[in-house]
């Protein structure tokens, strides 16, 4: 109920923006962490849009998370300056020793796995963000060591 009542009153302080949806997705996100099904409701009610229509808005955007967070998220860089140097193999890698896809959450709530296109490092691809943090030049090797100590 603590959710719901913040979910409303942030969707009450931007519904009156032009286009207003997805600020208020975004500001849920880095409010709470993530979209909830339970969100989406209140949302469409405070724009009188439908659920589907919000429901849709969400899934249809990779931006937005629908599940918590794991502990510590793992973005990895899957855009061209990267992937000419290795970050599908490294995407590749990551995926195959977590069990987990782009998107997905380890049922332990350890780890979230993201791909995103472009961290603004592309001199030092392959780059991945651990938690925020910018790492550079990334091997499959180091992102191990990397992984491991953020847990
Ligand atoms: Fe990967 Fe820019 S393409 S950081």
């Amino acid at each position: 109920a603590v959710r719901t009542a913040r979910v409303r009153e942030i969707a009450s302080e931007l519904r009156e923006l032009r286009g207003a949806l997805l600020p208020i997705l975004h500001a849920v996100q880095a409010d709470l962490g993530h979209v909830d099904q339970v969100d989406v409701a209140v949302i469409a009610d405070v724009l009188n849009l439908s659920v589907a229509e919000v429901h849709g808005v969400v899934t249809f955007y990779k931006d937005f998370r629908r599940e918590p967070a794991g502990r510590t998220t793992l973005r990895i860089c899957q855009a061209e300056a990267c992937q000419a140097v290795g970050a599908e193999a490294l995407g590749e890698h990551v995926k195959r020793r977590t069990g987990l896809s782009f998107g997905k959450t380890s049922v332990d709530g350890r780890l979230t796995l993201e791909e995103v296109f472009c961290l603004g490092n592309c001199a030092l691809g392959p780059a991945v963000q651990v938690n925020g943090k910018l790492h550079g030049k990334v091997s499959p090797a180091r992102l191990d060591a990397i992984v491991g100590e953020a847990r």
